[in-house]
């Protein structure tokens, strides 16, 4: 069983590679109310014995959806028994990414066997000097990622050693700047539509959080957001902006 977060596509990408080479079929995607209503969610393997949870990287951790996700669900038997396994797609790096998930599971007494981590091409531009990688990188990063991710299909099928990207500075990442980022990099307020917007709905449509709604044919952000930035990126008009920190920033679509 695969379950998956993704905001831009790139989890989606490796979650749906995953399940063709592991002839798992069985794909659950976390958005709607499985994220805005997690306690009345079971968490329940299938015959076969295993949980893949496949997410981005958020500040060198896990998203906060995932994390609440993960604390609140209800814990069926069979997940109890299963192997888990993740999966993390990051643009650089994951530093403690993995460490932060197993504390997760042992708290919910779940078995976390082994942890994977792909980069793919970044999609976080809300900070000076954060944007999209250039079309080349990108496409150097999807490459190299179809190799890596057969890779770790056969560790997950052999119980193979994790396989981390770990980076520099991991604790300083992991241990500082994530709980800093959680409290303070992640309000949905500056998010606004420019004059480009035609009204189209496709970002209230596609956010999992269900966190836009459309007023006078214009988006307006709630206070649910999962700083996914899918509302950003899939904008057909490029219409979507955070305060002034994405002037002159790019767009990312992962192919499927
Ligand atoms: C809020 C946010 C924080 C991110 N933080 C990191 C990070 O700490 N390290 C990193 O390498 N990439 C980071 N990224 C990039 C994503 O992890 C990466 O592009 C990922 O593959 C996106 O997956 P998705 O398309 O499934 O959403 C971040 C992206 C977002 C939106
Ligand atoms: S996707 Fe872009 S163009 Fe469409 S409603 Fe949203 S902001 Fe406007
Ligand atoms: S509002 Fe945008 S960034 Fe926030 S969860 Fe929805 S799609 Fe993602």
């Amino acid at each position: 069983m695969i379950i998956f977060f993704s905001g831009t596509g790139n989890s989606e990408r490796v979650a749906r590679r995953l399940s063709a080479l592991l002839d798992d079929t069985n794909t659950v995607r976390l958005e709607g109310d499985l994220l805005l209503n997690p306690g009345g969610a079971d968490l329940d393997a299938d015959e076969s014995g295993r949980i893949i949870w496949i997410f981005p990287t958020y500040s060198w951790g896990v998203p906060p959806v995932v994390a609440r996700f993960i604390s609140e669900c209800v814990i069926k038997p069979s997940a109890k028994r299963a192997r888990h396994y993740m999966v993390t797609t990051c643009g650089d790096d994951m530093a403690d990414t993995d460490r932060q998930w197993r504390r997760l599971l042992v708290r919910r007494g779940l078995d976390a066997r082994g942890a994977f981590a792909v980069i793919m091409p970044n999609t976080y531009v809300l900070m000076k000097g954060f944007n999209t990688d250039a079309p080349g990188l990108a496409k150097a990063k999807l490459d190299a990622s179809e190799e890596r991710v057969r890779e770790i299909a056969r560790a997950i099928a052999s119980d193979a050693p994790s396989s981390l990207i770990r980076g520099s500075s991991a604790w300083i990442k992991s241990h500082v700047i994530y709980p800093w980022f959680i409290r303070h990099a992640m309000s949905p307020k500056p998010f606004h539509a420019d004059g480009g917007c035609i009204g189209c709905g496709i970002c209230a449509k596609g956010c999992p959080m269900e966190n836009i709604t459309m007023e006078n044919s214009m988006p307006v952000w709630g206070e649910k957001c999962a700083m996914c930035l899918r509302c950003y990126h899939y904008c057909p008009r490029h219409a979507v902006a955070y305060g002034n920190k994405t002037d002159g920033k790019g767009q990312w679509q992962c192919p499927q």
